[in-house]
């Protein structure tokens, strides 16, 4: 008999996290915080082809994809499926096809070993890979989230507590990134690609900063932005002129990041809070990296900022919040249901 008030809460549990909420199948296995394993299994060049990702062949690949993963976890773990104490998997946000193999699997998986099932909010994970880079963190830090489908900046009170500071008004900061790519005729996925070019080119069209003026609360928009550039690409075109798509690519990386880095410093600073950490796919931006630990390092603020491979979608942010839970007994119930949407609070 499955009963989720059954359970004991050890200290240092082994969770497996689960992660299928876009085209990425991941598992990976922590014990405590330290993490043990992280296997992805990708269908990006797939979708590569269609210029975005298609749900359909998300979830295909998924469900083929999802028991090879966590055999792979578990084996390059160095542990065998009955040492798992808990089961950590993305319930949403996310495409609900996709997300439907890993949570069914996950269930199947907590309910035969008989251990918690914890049901994880995506960008709860994005949040909580942070926890990984450091044993030793704990809140209160200020959280920079730029993500595909996200953009925020949180004030983390305590495990289970954060505050919006500030947030997109329109699209997420990865979002523009992809459209931007597209713009420029780059392929998916777009914002590693602009990265790219944007080396080469020089930060000299003039692009509107992505931060909402006049705004009582912390607002930015990333649409305007998105539309200076397609706006300038289009004029360029009508006038017969050349446009270096390398300098367009390098003024809207910095359009785009520059206001974020600014900003969580300067919450950082009025919320008298020492410690900085980030999340989500934009924050693999080696530019934005960069920025943020010259502008962390100038406030004499602690930058905790995950590896690339742990800010785009991966299972070990899965498994780290899930550990959060866990601790605090968050267990969910085995008819728990997949979410389209979740809100960010
Ligand atoms: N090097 C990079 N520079 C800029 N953007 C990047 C980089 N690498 C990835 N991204 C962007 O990050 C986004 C993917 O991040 P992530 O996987 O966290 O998003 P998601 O899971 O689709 O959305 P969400 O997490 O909000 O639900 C994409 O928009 C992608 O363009
Ligand atoms: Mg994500």
């Amino acid at each position: 008999m499955y009963d989720i008030n059954s359970f004991k809460i050890k200290e240092n549990p082994v969770i497996l996290g689960l992660e299928s909420s876009c085209d990425e199948t991941a598992a990976a296995v922590i014990r405590g915080r330290k993490l043990l394993s992280d296997k992805i299994i990708s269908s990006a060049t797939e979708q590569a082809k269609f210029g975005g990702v298609v749900p359909e062949i998300a979830s295909r690949a998924h469900t083929e994809a999802v028991d090879e993963v966590v055999r792979q976890a578990v084996s390059a773990a160095g542990i065998t499926l009955k040492d798992i104490d808990a089961v950590a998997v993305t319930y949403g946000a996310g495409l609900l096809g996709a997300l439907l193999v890993g949570l069914s699997f996950a269930k199947a998986l907590a309910y035969t070993l008989n251990v918690p099932l914890i049901a994880v909010n995506h960008i709860r994970g994005h949040m909580a890979a942070a926890y990984l880079v450091e044993e030793s963190l704990k809140p209160p830090f200020i959280t920079l989230l730029a993500s595909g489908g996200h953009t925020a900046i949180l004030h983390t009170q305590s495990y289970t507590r954060f505050e919006v500071l500030g947030g997109t008004c329109d699209d997420a900061a990865g979002e523009a990134f992809d459209k931007v790519a597209r713009v420029l005729g780059l392929e998916y996925p777009g914002g590693v690609n602009v990265e790219r070019l944007a080396k080469n080119g020089k930060n000299c069209v003039p692009l509107p900063k992505c931060l909402v003026k006049n705004s009582q609360t912390m607002q930015f928009s990333y649409s305007g932005l998105k539309t200076a550039v397609i706006n300038f690409c289009h004029n360029a075109e009508q006038k017969g002129e050349r446009v270096v798509k390398e300098d367009i690519a390098c003024s809207f990386q910095h359009a785009a990041v520059d206001p974020l880095v600014a900003k969580t410093v300067e919450c950082a600073q009025k919320r008298g809070v020492k410690t900085v950490t980030a999340g989500g796919g934009v924050i693999a931006n080696g530019y934005l990296r960069e920025a943020l630990a010259k502008e962390c390092k100038k406030a004499g603020i602690k930058l905790v900022l995950p590896e690339k491979g742990f800010c785009t979608d991966n299972a070990a942010m899965i498994a780290a919040e899930g550990l959060i839970q866990y601790l605090s007994g968050n267990f969910s119930p085995l008819d728990i249901n997949a979410k389209a949407q979740i809100p960010l609070k």
